[in-house]
């Protein structure tokens, strides 16, 4: 579950608010996705949920509790993975990437990390160095890393854009499997997938979040 209350939010040197009086429920589990146009705010909405980003003004509550920065924003960020919209890869191999949430969440990881890339169909790719591989692989291993530690609440900035259609497919139909027990928001521009496949969306409007608003649609 998230619940924002009131954020507002403006990067550091700016003037401009780029989130002003962002409230909205979302439930405990389910796909949703999140559009609007470039620059709406999209990627800094997803980053604030993330807890990445603290709002100047505000309160959220995530997995049941609200987000204190001073004391237990860190236990907190263990229920919620953001997967940046470019692959951030660690150094060193597949297999460290995705063993490296687990480790730090103190879970069993050798049985995790081989059936997590073996969903992905990246279980070759686990002894080589993940920086050197294609955007697509890397866009893969970003996906298998933040699913293995089976966070609560997972974010996903526009996830498909270097994957071609067939992993596209594939990759769809594990998320969706995913969202029958988690939380999963998903930045998209393709608003035809979001309303095939969403429980409902949130939609930034062209004008930007000074005439944003929200309305879920449980179209399904
Ligand atoms: N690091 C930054 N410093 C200052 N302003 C920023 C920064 N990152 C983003 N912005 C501004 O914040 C606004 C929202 O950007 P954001 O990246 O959240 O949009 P977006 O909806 O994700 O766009 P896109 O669809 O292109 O990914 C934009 O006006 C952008 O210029
Ligand atoms: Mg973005």
């Amino acid at each position: 579950m998230i619940k924002l209350d009131d954020v507002w939010y403006k990067y550091p040197k700016s003037d401009f608010w780029v989130l002003k009086n962002v409230s909205l429920t979302l439930p405990g589990k389910g796909l949703y996705f999140l559009l609007g146009p470039n620059g709406s705010g999209k990627t800094t909405l997803l980053k604030i949920m993330g807890l990445l980003y603290k709002p100047q003004k505000g309160t959220i509550q995530i997995c049941g509790k609200t987000v204190d920065w001073k004391s237990n924003v860190d236990k907190l960020r263990r229920c919620t993975i953001y997967v940046h919209e470019t692959p951030v890869m660690f150094r060193g191999t597949v297999r460290r990437n995705i063993e490296y949430p687990l480790l730090i969440r103190g879970i069993v990881r050798r049985e995790q990390v081989v059936k997590t890339a073996r969903l992905f169909g990246i279980e070759p790719l686990l002894d080589k160095p993940a920086r050197n591989l294609s955007r697509g692989q890397q866009q893969l291993v970003a996906l298998a890393r933040a699913l293995a530690p089976k966070p609560k609440i997972l974010l996903l900035d526009e996830p498909f854009s270097h994957l071609g259609w067939n992993l596209r497919k594939r990759i769809i139909d594990i998320i969706i499997r995913y969202s029958d027990n988690a939380l999963v928001l998903v930045a998209t521009h393709d608003t035809y997938l979001a309303k095939e496949k969403g429980k409902g969306y949130l939609y930034f409007d062209e004008h930007g979040l000074e005439y944003s608003r929200f309305f879920p649609l449980f179209v399904l």
